[in-house]
């Protein structure tokens, strides 16, 4: 039964650049399992463009990205758990951190714009984490690029090893369907308005003479030729190499007209990894371990200024968690009751007495919760993968309310907590240095801190290039001392009181590496 269950879960993530369709996507995916019951279901939980400097609008999408944060669906036999990732490229860090509880992604690409900057940085990290990753190429039914030069650009600038699955007959003006290269038919797109509402009529062979009527013989021989070069030149799919990120499958379609979807959903859930082991500080994990663990990839604030309380999200990742079990939070060496766990569905959450790995569950938490924090039945198990990336943006931090001091430093920290930035102490006079992705976070802070925590801070201009954390070969060799004496004014901890580097320039960093080699310098704090 405990291993059934394991064996139905598939929690995965879709990443892509800002309107590839990861939404219509998710959306199509969620109406067919039932989950919803029209398009336009599910909000958008993207930043609208031209809005960038909205902090209004954020905390609109903040409400909207709580409810859409996990989707959860049965389709056929399988429990599938969608982990929603921002796509806006300030938000970054919230997609890595998502990613480390994903088993799986689908990466979806636009056929007219093909490979996009924040889909080569999203699928660079799944990369290094030899995700398992099917690739969706979407808005078949506008003009694009040809699907060979497609594919070689996938290979070329993701770094990946594709074979096609599926394969459109013609594009844009001329699309007519795909060739269901895994279930060996034929799905016919058949336009019924100017909406591009439409049907899909299914041939099970290509030899079908109503086939050659349907698309003209000369359609069918351009895709009998080019599904010959298919099998020319691409590997054949093979699962293990899949699963162990070698080889990337390569689906067509177009999710806004609900085609090519279905396709790809069925053999997702053939294909696509159920719950597999997770690295700890300690040993590996195996989720059908009995014991209980999991780990908080998220925390999302309650955006009610009267309830303090958050929302952490738990990806479980071996045994069974149970409401109003003791369960051990093991930074704080505390045990910790959840008497109302929430597990998420397409359009609602609810209460949940039991669930198993690949699931995630959302817990009530007044301020006990960090990201990357474990949770498990007792064992000290530290799960590792969610380092902290050098920011790009930095700014000192002041209180610009003198009788609130105790507030600001409480909002920072909690703030700190949920992941929304990083906060950089100056070894020489504690002044705080806020480190962000993107030049929006600041608003975020500064707007939250005055609403949730009734605090007022101001910013002033810090030039830096970037953070870089430190590791000496020695702390106690003469060089690392030198450079701690000669850099003071450039060193700072974070919150975890590593040491860090604040460069100014990639020419300082460069002139610095050169004069102490003994010293390492990181961009991410795990190393
Ligand atoms: P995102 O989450 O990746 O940012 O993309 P989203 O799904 O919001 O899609 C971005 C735009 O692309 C939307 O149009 C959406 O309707 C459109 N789109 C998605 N899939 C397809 C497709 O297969 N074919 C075509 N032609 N368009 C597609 P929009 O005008 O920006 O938004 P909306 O007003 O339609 O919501």
């Amino acid at each position: 039964m405990f291993l059934d269950e394991i064996a139905k879960r598939r929690t995965f993530g879709i990443i892509s650049h800002p309107d590839a369709g990861k939404t219509t996507l998710t959306e199509k995916l969620l109406l067919f399992g039932g989950a919803i019951q029209e398009a336009g279901a599910v909000k958008s939980n993207k930043i609208k463009k031209g809005a960038t400097s909205d902090f209004m609008e954020i905390e609109r999408q903040r409400g909207i990205s709580v409810a859409t944060s996990v989707l959860a669906f049965y389709y056929k036999d399988k429990k599938i758990n969608i982990l929603d990732t921002p796509g806006h490229k300030d938000f970054a860090e919230d997609t890595f951190r998502t990613l480390t509880a994903v088993d799986s992604v689908i990466v979806v690409i636009d056929v007219a714009k093909g490979v996009e900057e924040q889909t080569e940085k999203l699928v660079e990290v799944c990369r290094m984490r030899a995700i398992p990753m099917i690739v969706f190429i979407n808005k078949l039914d506008r003009e694009g690029k040809d699907a060979f030069d497609l594919m070689d650009e996938v290979e070329q600038k993701l770094g990946l090893r594709v074979t096609p699955l599926t394969f459109p007959i013609g594009m844009g003006y001329d699309f007519q369907g795909i060739y269901n290269i895994w279930g060996k038919n034929v799905q016919l797109f058949v336009e019924e308005d100017k909406q591009h509402k439409g049907t899909a009529i299914q041939y099970d062979d290509l030899n079908d003479p109503a086939l050659a009527q349907a698309i003209g013989e000369k359609a069918l021989n351009t895709l009998n030729d080019e599904l010959e070069l298919v099998e020319g030149v691409y590997p054949s799919f093979d699962q293990e190499a899949y699963l162990n990120s070698q080889l990337q499958p390569v689906f067509f379609g177009s999710a806004l007209n609900n085609f090519g979807v279905q396709e790809l959903l069925n053999c997702f859930i053939d294909i696509a990894p159920a719950p597999l082991n997770k690295q700890a500080v300690e040993r590996e994990i195996d989720p059908t371990e009995k014991a209980f663990s999991g780990f908080v990839f998220k925390i999302h604030a309650n955006m009610d200024p009267n309830h303090r309380d958050r929302l952490a999200f738990i990806k479980i990742v071996s045994g069974t968690f149970e409401r109003n079990k003791p369960y051990l939070h093991v930074r704080n060496n505390k045990k910790l009751k959840f008497s109302s766990p929430n597990a998420f569905f397409a359009e609602r959450k609810e209460i949940v007495e039991i669930s198993y790995p690949g699931d995630i569950v959302g817990l009530h938490d007044t301020g006990n919760f960090k990201i990357g924090d474990s949770l498990t039945s007792g064992e000290n198990i530290n799960f590792k993968g969610i380092p902290s990336f050098s920011p790009e943006h930095f700014r000192y931090i002041n209180n610009a309310d003198p009788m609130k001091a105790k507030q600001l430093n409480k909002g920072i920290d909690q703030l700190m907590d949920e992941g929304v930035a990083q906060l950089f102490t100056l070894s020489l006079n504690n002044r705080k240095i806020i480190g962000t992705v993107g030049a929006l976070q600041f608003d975020v802070i500064q707007y939250r801190l005055e609403h949730e925590y009734g605090a007022k801070c101001s910013y002033e201009n810090l030039n830096v290039f970037k953070a870089c954390w430190v590791e000496p070969e020695d702390e106690n060799n003469d060089e690392f001392k030198d450079f701690k004496r000669v850099k003071q004014k450039f060193l700072a901890t974070d919150k975890q009181k590593q040491l860090v580097f604040l460069a100014d320039s990639s020419f300082s960093l460069q002139m610095t590496q050169q004069k102490y080699p003994s010293v390492k310098f990181h961009f991410t704090s795990e190393f």
